[in-house]
């Protein structure tokens, strides 16, 4: 009995062991990787300073780094390194360059973080997010896309996942920042610079509060009329979202309408799938509309003469996301209106 009772110890043990030697470290982004002889003159001791000063501000895998918040206790991060092997790592990448295993057979490809730049947030065109959009987005997960919601997960898990996704956030913007000052501004890579770069990033993640979207209106009611209004300003004769999501907001003439920041060719969302990927609430709606999602202008300052369109517009959308269920949508949302 003893010996066994041994033997499991030491089975135990030797996992335990062998789990810690297989977290991987983290990488360079390709961009990084590209740096050759045309663009500075040791392209190798370039990725070595960079990945020294990486490691200062952002730590690794097993014991990261939050840029701008040295107050955050150590374990509790790793313990949000752990969640994302678990959980995030197979589609986001280990170093967050949305680059992981699971990623390539996916439309849209999980976001890689280390851009800085998010979809689904509450804050105007050109602003970090709130920490609280990348909580809900986590929470909720992005229907339609392969971005699962993680509601069950303990709150502990939750938060300490988005401080790491900050962490490799932070670090992707402070290896593209020292690549940059090497190689457009001749810069040397050593501490001084490696810190100013990262105070810089910290500064930007402070959003002020006259950034965060707060509607122009207060939503007027659902109604036929509102609807009409909207349609009018999305597929009438002056109507402008057409353009990319077509006529009947399907979006399945795959029109043109640009690059995503990542690069890769934008596709204008189905609006009639039922599915919105930042969530179909009003105010969800409202946000996406206001500060858009690029390619996807924003149009917060789009309809001086009438502050009420955007809210017509969300219903507008919100009317042809049950294009699908018509009946649903007779049954449950027009109760006055049903024909
Ligand atoms: C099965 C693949 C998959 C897994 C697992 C996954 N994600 Fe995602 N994630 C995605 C995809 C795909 C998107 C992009 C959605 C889009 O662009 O509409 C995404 C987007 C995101 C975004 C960006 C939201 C925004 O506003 O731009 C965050 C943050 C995120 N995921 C965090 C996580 C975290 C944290 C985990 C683990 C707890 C996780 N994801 C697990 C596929 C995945
Ligand atoms: C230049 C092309 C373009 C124009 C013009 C445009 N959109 Fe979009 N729209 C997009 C793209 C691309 C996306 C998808 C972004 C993503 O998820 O990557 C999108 C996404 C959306 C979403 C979010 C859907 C979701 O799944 O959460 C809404 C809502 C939306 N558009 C409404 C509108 C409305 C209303 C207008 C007109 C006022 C408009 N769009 C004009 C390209 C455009």
């Amino acid at each position: 009995m003893k010996s066994v009772g041994i033997a499991i110890f030491t089975a135990a043990l030797a996992c335990l062991g062998c789990e810690r030697a297989v977290v991987p470290g983290y990488e360079l982004s390709a961009s990084m990787r590209a740096v050759d002889k045309d663009d500075v003159e040791d392209p190798n001791k370039l990725r070595h300073d960079v990945e020294i000063q990486l490691e200062k501000h952002c730590g690794t895998p097993l014991r990261p780094k939050l840029i701008g918040h040295s107050e955050l206790d150590a374990d509790y991060l790793a313990h949000g390194a752990e969640v994302y092997r678990q959980r995030c790592a197979a589609c986001h990448g280990n170093s967050g360059y949305g680059n992981g295993p699971a990623a390539s057979v996916m439309y849209p490809l999980p976001r890689d973080y280390t851009k800085g730049i998010f979809k689904f947030v509450s804050v105007v065109d050109g602003t970090k997010p709130l920490r609280e959009d990348l909580l809900r987005t986590v929470r909720n997960g992005a229907r339609g896309t392969s971005m699962p919601s993680f509601a069950l997960l303990p709150k502990r898990d939750l938060e300490a996942v988005v401080d790491y996704v900050l962490v490799l956030t932070h670090r992707g913007e402070l290896e593209d920042a020292l690549r940059e000052a090497a190689i457009d501004e001749e810069e040397t890579i050593d501490d001084k610079l490696a810190t100013k770069l990262a105070d810089n990033i910290a500064k930007r993640w402070v959003v002020p509060k006259n950034k965060v979207i707060h509607p122009l209106t207060v939503e007027p009611p659902y109604t036929w009329d509102s609807i009409e209004k909207g349609r009018e300003a999305f597929a009438g004769a002056n109507g402008v979202c057409f353009k990319c999501h077509d006529r009947d907001g399907s979006a399945r003439n795959l029109l043109e309408v640009g690059k995503d920041p990542w690069g890769h060719e934008g596709r204008a969302a189905d609006l009639t799938s039922g599915m919105f990927h930042g969530g179909a609430t009003s105010i969800d709606l409202y946000r996406r509309i206001y500060g858009g999602i690029k390619p996807m202008p924003a149009f917060a300052t789009g309809y001086p003469s009438d502050p009420d369109m955007l809210w017509h517009l969300v219903h507008y959308v919100q009317y042809i996301s049950g294009a699908r269920r018509r009946e649903v949508v007779q049954s449950s949302l027009l109760p006055n209106e049903r024909r």
